[in-house]
């Protein structure tokens, strides 16, 4: 299988991959792309090339992790549609490119999917599979079962919708987290501990909707919105884009920029995610079928 793009969620991608049995082969233009392979997937069967066409021929699965630019992505696409066989999927990890618009006038249409990870790939279970109108049962079936086999929690939308389910949910979230602190409610920090402390750990054993039916008791969801939603009439207000800077500064004060804090919080994130991934049962299997191409 080939990944497009060893950017953070190619490189995760690849990691994830190769761990789960398969061969993998990473096309970059970048540089530093045999020295990063070598230093961020040692020991892995992973092959690095930044020939795309060769680093896609004879693949049986195509993840993309490119730019998210869409004239970069119908580019690269076009590429994935003249140098892989017709039966393979071409999927594409783009946080809100809609399926429709990378694959408008792309021969191979029926095989583009969206196969949305959250960051990162190799740790978090979810992979969001966005159809557009063009994409195959087979394609949504075949990327369903290969998220599956790597041990993903693969999640089908019915239809494409821009930002799809995971990034419209953050971006409501998000902008109310920053309107707040723009309004001088609470800072940056504490912001990030009420919702760890609270929605975070709540969302990671229920939904919302889970959520709601066991706040409202014996009597459900409608008791809880009835009764307690009926009283949040409140305007939730949005962001000034214009005073965003001062908020980013905020968060770089807390936590700094530049390789090394970037490599600590990676590293205190990905303890903790391992930490709860287990107790809650997410699935470690991965594909023992042997390697593949
Ligand atoms: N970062 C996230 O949290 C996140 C989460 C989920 C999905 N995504 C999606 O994953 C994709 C990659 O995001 P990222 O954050 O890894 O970006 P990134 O900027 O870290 O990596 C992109 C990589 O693509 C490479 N590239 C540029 N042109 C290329 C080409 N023609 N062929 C192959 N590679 C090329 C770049 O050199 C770079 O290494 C985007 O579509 C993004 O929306 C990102």
């Amino acid at each position: 299988m080939t990944i497009v793009g060893a950017g953070v969620i190619g490189v995760s991608w690849a990691r994830l991959f190769s761990e789960g049995g398969w061969e993998v082969r990473v096309s970059d233009p970048r540089p530093d792309l045999h020295e990063l392979v070598e230093r961020e997937l040692a020991g892995l069967p992973v092959a690095a090339s930044e020939d795309l066409a060769a680093a896609v021929s004879g693949a049986d699965f195509v993840q993309e992790a490119g730019p998210e630019r869409v004239e970069i992505k119908e580019e690269m696409f076009a590429t994935l549609a003249t140098h892989t066989r017709d039966d393979v999927v071409l999927a594409s990890s783009s946080s809100s490119l809609l399926p429709s618009v990378i694959a408008k006038g792309n021969p191979a249409a029926g095989r583009i999917v969206i196969g949305h990870p959250f960051n990162p790939p190799e740790l978090m279970p979810l992979v969001e599979v966005v159809p557009g109108p063009e994409t195959t049962a087979r394609t949504v079936d075949r990327a369903v079962e290969v998220y599956r086999d790597l041990g993903k929690l693969p999640i089908r939308l019915k239809k494409e919708i821009p930002g799809f389910v995971g990034n419209r949910l953050q971006k409501v979230f998000n902008d109310q987290a920053t309107y707040l602190v723009q309004q001088g409610v609470i800072d940056v920090q504490d912001l990030d501990d009420l919702v760890r402390a609270s929605l975070g750990l709540r969302w990671a054993v229920t939904g919302p909707f889970q959520s709601g039916t066991l706040g409202g008791g014996p009597a459900g969801m409608r008791h809880l919105v009835e009764h307690v939603g009926s009283q949040l009439t409140f305007e939730t207000g949005s962001p000034d884009p214009a005073r965003l800077d001062a908020v980013l500064t905020a968060v770089e004060d807390a936590y700094g920029t530049g390789e090394a804090a970037y490599e600590r919080l990676v590293e205190l994130r990905d303890v903790r995610t391992r930490a709860v991934l287990q107790p809650l049962g997410w699935p470690e299997a991965r594909s023992a079928d042997g390697p593949r191409q």
